[in-house]
């Protein structure tokens, strides 16, 4: 029997200080476009989500609600699951990797032990900043007037203490070489060149374990520390999966932690000898009209609640409709509000209804429908996630469509000579059914429900999207 031709998305896995935003939301759908598209194609598709559990903000997080830390993360990674469930990524069946599973630990740990077999890791001293909000080392020059974090405005550590360094330095030339060799390895191109310069002017070897952390996998030959979260955070892309399905094929990240998946990931990998990711993504930052989302703006917007008013195919229609995926935007209610409109509730609704009240008139029996498959433009766009101009040329077909019924006038044929309407009518159920096709990846529900509609005796039906 032939294999089948595999395609791995992963999303970030994501801290659990708190409920999914909005933001979360976004690299989530992303991947679900992916995956969905290359399942359509027929390929063993897997999507994989998680929680990064074993950071020092879990154990914040847990005190206030005043849980234990192990009963706090279980409950916050139901809630993540729950929400990606009711969202409905990958029909449901995405793998949801924790942190704190024991396989997953024990993996961490056998990769750090291989490390440091091959001569990777050193023992060091560590004297310096730390923010915990970033779970990373900060500059002096990277605080703001008043010594915080610009990012977390929270003061961040002082650091000194005795701590395991990954040898990042004794990758920099392989690394350098990887890039060139695998020009596509991370994209867009603006993030890619951002990469190349940083490693361009040295790496440095990073502190990967923490003396006086108690949360967290604790390093296998050394009981007293634990092991760097991003350490441990990234290897869940490869304990999360099945290792057949190795390497991901793309990683969707934000542009925040790109250096981390573009520099420390790969170097990691190489130097426990394992394969490398095909490609990292990084999409850019949005605001919520126009402002940085944050818990204290309370604009940390629940995805659940728009989608209860909008549908989730609206939300995820808008998000990638108005922001070009890659690049910073803005999400405005007003925008999203006249967006549905205009584009699905007036275009892509407004077409379906009319189409189907016409067949509805003449009792048009939808016949098998010739299969329209994804061009080669649908394509080219979709595999290097530009989603944007996907759906900018879906919507091209359907103003086309509109169109040709504005100069058909099927409704005036129908009284002249129904057969010819009929015909007509039959070719504009034929095109509908391949948009419907071509909507599947990013706006699935309406998909199903167009090819439902169209499908034996049609029937004019409920709108797809009522105005707003
Ligand atoms: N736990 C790490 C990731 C580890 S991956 C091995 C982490 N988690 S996070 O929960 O803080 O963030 C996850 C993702 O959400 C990041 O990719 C970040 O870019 C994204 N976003 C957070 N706010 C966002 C916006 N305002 N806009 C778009 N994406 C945003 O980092």
């Amino acid at each position: 029997m032939t294999k089948l031709k595999k395609f791995f998305v992963t999303t970030p896995i994501y801290y659990i200080n708190d409920v999914p935003h909005i933001g979360h939301a976004y690299a989530t759908f992303a991947a679900d476009i992916l995956y969905r598209y290359y399942k359509l194609l027929g390929e063993n598709t897997f999507l994989l989500t998680g929680s990064d559990e074993n950071s020092q903000k879990t154990i914040a997080a847990a005190e206030k609600k005043n849980l234990p830390v192990e009963k706090y993360a279980e409950q916050m990674a139901g809630t993540w699951q729950e929400t990606w469930k009711k969202l409905g990524i990958a029909d449901g069946a995405f793998g949801f990797v924790r942190t704190t599973n024991k396989v997953h630990e024990s993996f961490v740990q056998d990769v750090f032990q291989k490390i440091y077999d091959a001569g990777f890791i050193e023992k060091g001293t560590y004297k310096g900043l730390y923010c915990i909000g970033h779970e990373a080392f900060i500059n002096e020059s990277d605080l703001d007037e008043g010594g915080l974090c610009p990012d977390h405005k929270t003061k961040p550590q002082e650091l000194k203490e005795k701590n395991y360094f990954f040898k990042l330095k004794d990758f920099e030339a392989k690394l350098k070489n990887f890039y060139q060799q695998n020009p596509g390895f991370i994209q867009p191109e603006e993030r890619r060149n951002e990469v190349l310069s940083f490693v361009d002017q040295g790496l440095e070897n990073i502190s990967i374990s923490r003396e006086k952390a108690k949360w967290g996998i604790k390093v296998p030959f050394d009981e007293s520390q634990r092991i760097y979260v991003w350490f441990d955070a990234l290897l869940s892309y490869y304990s999360g999966t099945d290792k057949e399905l190795w390497p991901a094929d793309v990683h969707i990240i934000g542009k925040d932690i790109l250096r981390f998946h573009a520099v420390i990931w790969p170097a990691m990998l190489m130097a426990a000898g394992l394969p490398l990711p095909k490609r990292v993504f990084a999409h850019g930052f949005f605001t919520i009209d126009g402002q940085k989302i944050s818990k204290s703006l309370g604009n940390a917007i629940d995805p659940l609640a728009i989608a209860d008013e909008y549908g989730v195919d609206a939300l995820r229609y808008f998000l990638f409709k108005e922001i070009p995926f890659g690049s910073d935007g803005d999400f405005s209610f007003e925008r999203l509000k006249e967006v549905y409109n205009a584009d699905l509730a007036n275009g892509l609704g407004n077409l379906v209804a009319r189409v189907a009240k016409l067949c509805d008139t003449v009792g048009l029996e939808a016949t098998k429908p010739t299969k329209g498959g994804f061009n080669s433009a649908y394509k080219k766009a979709i595999e290097n996630l530009k989603f944007q101009e996907v759906l900018t040329l879906i919507w091209s077909e359907i103003t086309k469509i509109d169109r040709q019924i504005d100069q058909a006038k099927p409704w005036e044929l129908i009284k002249k000579d129904e057969q010819a309407a009929k015909e007509l009518l039959t070719e504009l159920v034929d095109k509908l059914t391949s948009i419907a096709e071509l909507l599947h990846p990013f706006l699935p529900q309406t998909s199903k429900k167009i090819l439902s509609q169209f499908s034996g005796k049609i029937k004019s039906g409920e709108p797809l999207f009522p105005r707003k």
